[in-house]
């Protein structure tokens, strides 16, 4: 696996932790993964990551306050090789905009569960949660496609 795209709904929330929790683990290991993420919907073009993500994500030693949102395009269809979506909806997106093959994070140690959207949270509450399932997601993701 050279590279990999983590896709959500609006990239602001859920995908951006994934992409910096990626991008860190990669880092720390030294290895050359491509790692990037992408949203569905173009409401939040150009925009930073919302602020709980990016403080949940300092709190853990992740910095993700850079990235600007995109959204995802055909051609990331075929540039990634692994395409990541966050919760069903999402999947169902990306199997309408014509992506083959894409896999849902929760399918990586978590029964397959949904990421929650936590756009949709009341403040701060459950964005530790989300937190930790994507990062235990990613971290078994790279365990099992490091080497492919
Ligand atoms: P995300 O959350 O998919 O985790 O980035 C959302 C962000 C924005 C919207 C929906 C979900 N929105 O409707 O604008």
């Amino acid at each position: 696996m050279k590279s990999i795209i983590f896709v959500c709904l609006g990239n602001i929330c859920r995908s951006p932790l994934a992409e910096g929790i990626a991008k860190k683990i990669i880092q720390e290991k030294q290895l050359s993964i491509l790692v990037d993420s992408a949203g569905t919907g173009d409401w939040h073009i150009g925009d930073a990551p919302c602020d709980n993500s990016i403080k949940v994500a300092f709190t853990n030693g992740v910095d993700i306050s850079m990235q600007q949102s995109r959204q995802v395009t055909k051609e990331d269809f075929i540039k990634y090789d692994l395409i990541i979506g966050l919760d069903d909806s999402n999947m169902a997106n990306l199997k309408k905009l014509g992506a083959k093959g894409a896999l849902k994070l929760g399918s990586f140690g978590y029964n397959s569960e949904d990421v929650p959207d936590p756009y949709f949270f009341d403040g701060f509450e459950g964005f530790d949660k989300v937190y930790e399932m994507i990062e235990s997601c990613v971290i078994q993701l790279l365990k099992e496609h490091i080497n492919d």
